[in-house]
């Protein structure tokens, strides 16, 4: 029986933090359940990157290569819709290139206060729900020095890159003390068809920062299915052992 507790007093003390950690942010994450094994979502997100992202942001540990590889493009589709950054000529980089830009960290400083960090690996750090909910909470505050703030990250650094196309949002407090933001100004996709896109765009997101893990979750399939079938032999192989012992 002791051993038995103290399994338990472990088991319970492994799940601690993790009870802790969920009080979370302030302003609660909205779930978003991405498909990195959608290619077809991977592209849309991708395309959403290259055109709204890459200005500011790099993702200085990938190659453009690699993501037309694993996103079914070929060399033609990859230039045209994803390849926007040239080289000191002017000449559009080779597909081989990493995802740089041109933004310097003092540029961005100036710019924005801050230096803008690479998005290679935002996934990991900062999780799939918050990047979701973040990517959505822009509001106009007239404070703040580019005019918009976000629920998700008090007084970001970041303009809305996407105010095109979800428009803008205002922020209302109820007694409770609940935020709730409501677009006052329609931008060129309804609320439903921004939180697609913006699906999209954390699911490429993810993808980026861990590019294995479609192919992870496939061979992940094949040994739980081996485990199975192993399962069933090594049930005969014991019966036969203990055939004859009463
Ligand atoms: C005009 C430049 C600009 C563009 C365009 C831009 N960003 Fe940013 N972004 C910034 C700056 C500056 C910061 C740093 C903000 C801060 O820390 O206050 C930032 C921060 C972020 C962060 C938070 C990183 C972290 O962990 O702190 C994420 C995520 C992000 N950007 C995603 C995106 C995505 C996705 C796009 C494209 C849809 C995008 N950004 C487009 C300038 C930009």
């Amino acid at each position: 029986m002791k051993p038995l507790i103290a399994i338990l007093a472990l088991a319970v003390l492994a799940l601690g933090p993790v009870s802790l950690q969920a009080a979370g942010p302030a302003v609660p994450l909205d779930r978003v359940n991405v498909d990195v094994t959608n290619q077809a979502s991977l592209q849309r997100g991708a395309q959403l990157f290259f055109n709204y992202c890459v200005g500011c942001h790099s993702a200085q540990y990938m190659r453009y290569s690699r993501v037309g590889d694993d996103l079914g493009l070929t060399e033609n589709q990859l230039i045209q819709s994803m390849i926007f950054t040239t080289d000191e000529e002017g000449e559009l980089v080779a597909p081989g290139s990493l995802i740089t830009n041109a933004m310097t960290a003092a540029y961005g400083e100036e710019a924005f206060g801050i230096a803008t960090p690479d998005l290679t690996l935002v996934a990991r750090v900062r999780g799939q729900d918050w990047l979701y909910s973040f990517l959505r909470s822009f509001y106009l505050d007239e404070s703040r020095p580019l005019g918009v703030n976000n629920a998700v990250f008090e007084n970001v650094g970041m303009p809305h890159p996407l105010w095109e196309l979800q428009g803008w949002q205002e922020k209302h407090v109820d007694r409770e003390g609940n935020v709730r933001l409501q677009v006052v100004e329609a931008g060129m996709l309804s609320g439903p068809e921004y939180d697609r896109a913006i699906r999209d765009l954390v699911t490429f997101l993810s993808y980026l920062a861990e590019p294995m893990q479609a192919e992870r979750q496939r061979i992940g399939m094949y040994v739980m299915l081996f485990l199975l079938v192993f399962l069933g032999f090594a049930y005969l192989l014991k019966k036969e052992y203990w055939k004859d012992v009463h």
